[in-house]
């Protein structure tokens, strides 16, 4: 049975993974089908000239996302479906309606999650959990990651951690939360954060107690002059990749912040937000790496592997440290244990380096695919924050309706975000948020091209 498949060690990538994404393609575009059978390991092994070990690895990968049926003493299969990523795959949002084009941002190709390395990681975590991490606990989470997120941050991110002042949380938004709460019960009353941001960042201070103010973001990030005058105690931002505008906070910006921050002995939040995901240049160091005293560095695993997990950290001024625990301690105990044990294999193992890595190139032939398809057929668009991250904002002549454009594009099965969506007092021009990150380069210029129709349409 023959595969139309070549391999080379010339090319990037193993053996095995340059099997795996051709049989991906494949399946995605259609010429592979739905119940297709494929050669057995030892027939492609010899076919490619390969070990048989780099098919076997290749198929277990691809059946751990669901493209390959293997059953013992059958012949191997293309699974039934619906593949990840494939072209015809359908998601449902909460309107229930089918999503064709899935622009919507901040969200990360999902269907890339390594299965396999998760599951070996997640199984070892069983395996060899203490009876005493079986328990509840530090709240703050198991010396195990925190140590591994300490090492990691500092490598990655220039972060300044100890593990006695890593907590590790259900996620960012989580986090925020105790912070929020740890903050009002010190006597803070204000919180500012960036305009625009997501609403719901806003929404948990207030439920904390404290109330939100908004200070505007310009092309340089965050108006430090303008948050020094709005006698706040605390301040969330997103200095590596503004959410949602894509701006990089200047350098001249971080001093004049950090100055701000010691002055008022304020609190600043730092949400790394897609500093992972930087295509042109390297990403500049955390802010928390200038200050360990009034930063609260906040990671996540959402964007880098999926939100399902519900897992990220937070690196603590010293001084936060208690009531943190204590809030952490009040909420639920301490995040999932297991959970955490399998992410410090993760780490250590470098499965983490590796899945960014093959992702970050893959996001950036994504990133340069809608720059050219936008260019080719919105050629009327200023197309902004391209350097990173996992969407882009795309301003449109004066004026356009935002709203009658996504609501147009609903219709047409085209799902996507606008400025208007993000919590903001300032005027500014009507721009749309397309997501990039959760469609193949195909797809990208054909969803592309049928939103310039809807917005041509309004
Ligand atoms: C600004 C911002 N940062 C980070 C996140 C990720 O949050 P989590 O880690 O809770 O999934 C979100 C999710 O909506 C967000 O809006």
């Amino acid at each position: 049975m023959d595969f139309l498949l070549t391999v080379s060690r010339e090319r990037p990538g193993t053996l095995s993974a340059q099997i795996q994404s051709q049989v991906r393609q494949a399946v995605r575009d259609g010429s592979l089908r739905a119940g297709t059978p494929v050669p057995s390991t030892r027939e492609l092994a010899a076919q490619l000239g390969v070990s048989r070990k780099v098919a076997v690895d290749a198929y277990a990968q691809l059946a751990a996302e669901g493209f390959l049926a293997l059953r013992q003493g059958a012949m191997p299969r293309i699974a039934a479906g619906p593949f990840p990523g494939a072209a015809g795959a359908v998601s449902r949002p909460a309107d229930g309606r089918p999503v064709r084009y899935d622009f919507r941002p901040a969200r990360p190709d999902v269907s890339s999650f390594p299965r396999a390395a998760w599951a070996r990681c997640l199984r070892d975590a069983v395996t060899e959990i203490s009876v005493a991490d079986l328990g509840y606990g530090d709240p703050f989470g198991t010396d195990a990651l925190r140590n591994g997120l300490a090492g990691h941050l500092g490598r990655v991110r220039g972060v300044v951690a100890e593990r006695e002042r890593i907590v590790v949380t259900n996620g960012y938004l989580q986090g925020l939360g105790l912070i929020c709460r740890a903050l009002a019960g010190r006597g803070a009353r204000r919180i500012a954060f960036e305009d625009p941001s997501s609403g719901e960042e806003a929404r948990i201070a207030s439920g904390a107690g404290l109330e939100a103010v908004a200070v505007p973001v310009d092309g340089l990030g965050l108006r430090v002059d303008v948050l020094a005058a709005r006698q706040v105690d605390a301040v969330v931002l997103t200095p590596a990749h503004q959410h949602p505008t894509g701006v990089v906070l200047a350098p001249e910006r971080r001093t004049a912040l950090i100055t701000w921050l010691r002055t008022r002995g304020a609190i600043a939040v730092e949400d790394d937000y897609d500093a992972e995901f930087r295509y042109d240049r390297p990403a500049v160091g955390a802010l928390q790496g200038l200050d360990q005293d009034h930063v609260v560095y906040a990671g996540t695993v959402s964007k880098v592997l999926a939100p399902a997990l519900r897992l990220g950290w937070m690196v603590l001024p010293s001084a936060l440290v208690d009531a943190v625990r204590t809030e952490k301690l009040l909420l639920d105990q301490g995040t999932a244990r297991i959970e955490q044990l399998a992410f410090a294999h993760f780490l250590q193992r470098g499965d983490l380096d590796r899945h960014l890595r093959r992702m970050r190139l893959r996001y950036r032939r994504r990133r340069d695919t809608i720059i050219a398809a936008l260019a080719s057929s919105l050629p009327e668009a200023t197309v902004r924050g391209i350097a990173a991250g996992l969407h882009v904002t795309v301003e449109l002549p004066g004026t356009a309706d935002e709203a009658a454009i996504a609501a147009a594009a609903r219709e047409r099965g085209i799902s996507l975000a606008t400025m208007a969506d993000y919590w903001s007092e300032g005027g500014r021009p009507p721009a749309l948020i397309l997501g990039y990150s959760q469609m193949t380069e195909d797809r990208l210029w054909s969803g592309v091209r049928e939103l310039a129709a809807v917005v041509r349409s309004r």
